[in-house]
């Protein structure tokens, strides 16, 4: 089943995407907020990406859960049913290696993949549906946020949540920590959460995962640009704009720019607006935030969370860590006030 309740009507959706655009493109260091990459064809570009050589963030990510698959479903599972909840699942290609370890096991439980691309929830629905017919599944297509406020209202019963392929290193610093303490405030003692982070290491393998030479990962950040033009009537011209991904190893973070190579205007015709472009000025579309295994305990126990296992690949690129809530744990994470726990 997919649910499409908590998606914005059309109009709200796109009325919601040209304040953002407005908003970014109009502050003095231009920007433009990465949850937008994922249209349909952002999402396709993005599984290609998953494919690449220089990629390994999927292929570390799949070894660890392909070698660890009996012990994380042993400590997460355990007796009687509950929600399986994927935030951000995209195509749940390495979710699907604990969805039949599950299964084999005749574990009881509900798989909730939600993202708010609609293409790829539809896609993952068919796929489990014909894949893996024996899995309840209801695909929500939604913010994060909104889907988790939804499920605490909805859905009672024990949840473990899953938040991999490394997409809190999507956040600012600050935000991964409002992000991880508001998840903890809609779980309960019993609940876990299973977090996949990319690690520390050579810069020059960190930089090439986000450069490859095929060029996908330029289509998918100019896509960006794509879809401004036809959602909301722009005119950029692509021809105009490079990829530039650079890595800062002091603060683990990779960060991607769209850099356009003259000076320009460019029209909006929803926004009855034009923008100026310098020559060379960049617009910032993404982070990627790595990790020390250290960073990431602190992080979760700043929310109130306690640290239950970590698994590793081979090569120490990747971790997956298991976040439990304790009985202790049953309070209010620190330095989280009420008017943040919803965000959209
Ligand atoms: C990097 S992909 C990861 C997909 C998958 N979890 C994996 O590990 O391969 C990120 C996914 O998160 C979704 N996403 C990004 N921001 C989101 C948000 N604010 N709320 C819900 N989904 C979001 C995107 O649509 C995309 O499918």
């Amino acid at each position: 089943m997919i649910d499409l309740s908590l998606k914005k009507n059309g109009d709200n959706a796109t009325a919601a995407f040209a304040t953002d655009v407005n908003y970014g493109l109009s502050q003095d260091q231009k920007s433009l907020p990465s949850r937008y990459f994922y249209d349909g064809k952002g999402s396709r570009l993005f599984q290609k990406i998953m494919d690449l050589p220089e990629y390994y963030l999927t292929r570390s990510e799949y070894e660890v859960l392909t070698e660890n698959k009996e012990t994380i479903i042993e400590e997460f599972a355990g007796e009687g049913f509950f929600h399986l909840i994927d935030l951000g699942a995209g195509d749940a290609l390495k979710t699907k290696i604990l969805l039949q370890q599950l299964a084999d096991r005749h574990s009881a439980f509900n798989y909730i993949p939600v993202d708010i691309s609609v293409d790829a929830m539809q896609q993952l629905s068919n796929s489990l549906h014909t894949g893996m017919p024996e899995i309840s599944v209801q695909a929500i297509v939604g913010e994060y946020f909104q889907a988790l406020e939804w499920l605490q209202a909805n859905k009672t019963g024990r949840k473990v949540v899953l938040f991999l392929g490394s997409n809190i290193g999507n956040f600012k610093a600050d935000e991964s920590r409002d992000f991880l303490c508001s998840v903890r405030a809609y779980l309960q003692p019993g609940d876990k959460l299973l977090m996949g982070i990319d690690l520390h290491k050579d810069p020059d393998i960190i930089l090439r995962a986000y450069d490859d030479a095929a060029g996908v990962t330029a289509a998918f950040n100019l896509n960006l640009l794509r879809r401004i033009n036809r959602e909301l009537g722009g005119n950029f011209d692509l021809e105009q704009f490079r990829h530039y991904p650079l890595y800062n190893p002091q603060d683990g973070v990779m960060r991607s720019y769209l850099v356009s190579k003259k000076e320009q205007e460019v029209y909006i015709r929803d926004l009855r607006k034009s923008f100026h472009f310098a020559a060379w000025e960049a617009i910032h579309t993404e982070n990627s935030h790595k990790y020390t295994l250290p960073q990431v305990k602190e992080l979760g126990m700043a929310c109130g969370f306690t640290l239950q296992s970590v698994f590793q690949d081979n090569n120490h690129r990747f971790a997956d860590v298991l976040f439990s809530v304790e009985e202790d744990d049953n309070r209010k994470p620190e330095g989280i006030s009420d008017d943040r726990l919803i965000k959209d």
